[in-house]
């Protein structure tokens, strides 16, 4: 069955609203999960510890192909030909992929804020020749902009509050189960922003514990860049009111106008996750309720710090990515992760989406030739990172 080729579909029972025959599919999904010490000493883990679910090895370089593969196999089933999304990225990227790359007629339009798009992630929006649309405003103006266009104008909508694009990102989470034998690792720490991927990992578990596939659930780690952290004002500073797991929608709204009143925008270096208006903020409390789950923020500085020993580690990421593993390094310190704990960070998208900010973070050191080459007279063409 050539459904067996994609890592998301070899799971097909347990998503099964799809006809097999209508699958939209681009072999998606075969991504690895890593053991790295190396990580794993910089985040305070024991030998064997830490484990990296690297989905920058997915066809558009993130994890959002786990998600697109569902929702293109639903728009296919509904007839939709224009679909569209706002993106901080990664989702035009994935979007304008699976637009170019089958033949169903569907036509791409891309909402992007203004100027904190990568450029590798714009490169190949309009690379696969996807209607790239810039507006005037950040992700949460885009995302706002493009809820009341695709309504007014019969579009499909292929952001995460789409429900079908959350059970193509369970699949992440299974890959992950397998790889370990169907061992549930103590923690799985992921990057937050439109919470799409914490809130499809919480269904998974909350399935897989009901199915009797799983007898318990790892907890849940989402990581907040400090200059977007709505989820970690509302959850980790306990100011939202629970009812069997659902957010007292009141104390959000006034968080909300808080920022509105003060002109507060979301602003980080990882501009994946540059979001103060996750529209899977529900979905995402209800799943750190079922998995004992904790929100950390973590600064730019501590996001390119662990970015650089994952890639020394031999796994590239682009920042987003790397806030799982500076967040499970906070956990660590905080004595919330043991050190005996087994760990799994989740990254995101892939080091090539955005080399401005690595560069840039590495730098030069106007003194790199002479530690090598001594007084040998190289003459300098330019870079020499620290
Ligand atoms: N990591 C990367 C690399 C991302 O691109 C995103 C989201 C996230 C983490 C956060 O995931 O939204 O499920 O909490 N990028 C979206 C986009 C918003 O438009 O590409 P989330």
């Amino acid at each position: 069955n050539p459904l067996n080729f994609s890592g998301v579909w070899r799971f097909r029972e347990l998503l099964p609203f799809a006809p097999e025959p209508m699958v939209v599919t681009i072999g998606e999904g075969q991504t690895l999960l890593r053991r790295s010490d190396k990580v794993g000493r910089y985040v305070g883990m024991d030998e064997g510890g830490l484990l990296l679910q690297y989905e920058g090895m997915n066809p558009s370089g993130s994890f959002k192909d786990n998600g697109m593969t569902a929702a293109f196999t639903h728009a296919r089933m509904v007839g939709a030909r224009r679909v569209a999304c706002a993106s901080t990225g990664n989702t035009s990227a994935a979007l304008a992929v699976y637009c170019s790359a089958t033949d169903h007629g569907f036509e791409a339009i891309i909402f992007i804020g203004s100027g904190r798009v990568a450029y590798g992630k714009l490169a190949q929006a309009l690379d696969h020749g996807a209607l790239t649309l810039q507006i005037a405003g950040d992700f949460d103006d885009a995302m706002a902009r493009v809820q009341q266009v695709a309504r007014e104008l019969g579009i499909y909508l292929m952001n995460s509050v789409n429900p079908f694009r959350l059970e193509g990102q369970k699949a992440i989470m299974y890959r992950v189960l397998e790889a370990m034998g169907w061992e549930v690792p103590d923690w799985i720490v992921v990057p937050g922003g439109n919470l799409g991927n914490s809130s499809a990992f919480g269904k998974a578990f909350i399935e897989l514990k009901h199915l009797g596939l799983i007898d318990r659930v790892p907890r849940l780690a989402v990581i907040n860049a400090a200059g977007a952290r709505t989820l970690e004002e509302l959850h980790a500073r306990q100011n939202v009111a629970w009812m069997s797991g659902l957010p007292d929608m009141g104390r959000v709204g006034a968080y909300y106008e808080r920022l509105d009143r003060e002109r507060i925008r979301a602003s980080t270096i990882a501009t994946a996750i540059e979001i103060n208006r996750p529209v899977n903020l529900k979905k995402c409390l209800r799943a750190l309720d079922f998995c004992d789950g904790v929100v950390r923020q973590v600064s730019d500085q501590e996001i390119m710090d662990a970015k650089a020993q994952v890639g020394a580690g031999g796994l590239g990421c682009e920042p987003a990515s790397a806030a799982s593993v500076a967040g499970a390094r906070r956990l660590r310190e905080d004595g919330i992760i043991a050190p005996s704990d087994r760990v799994v960070c989740i990254l995101t998208g892939h080091q090539l989406k955005d080399p401005t900010a690595t560069v840039a973070y590495h730098g030069t050191d106007p003194e790199a030739f002479e530690k090598v080459l001594g007084s040998r007279g190289v003459r300098r063409a330019g870079f020499a990172n620290r």
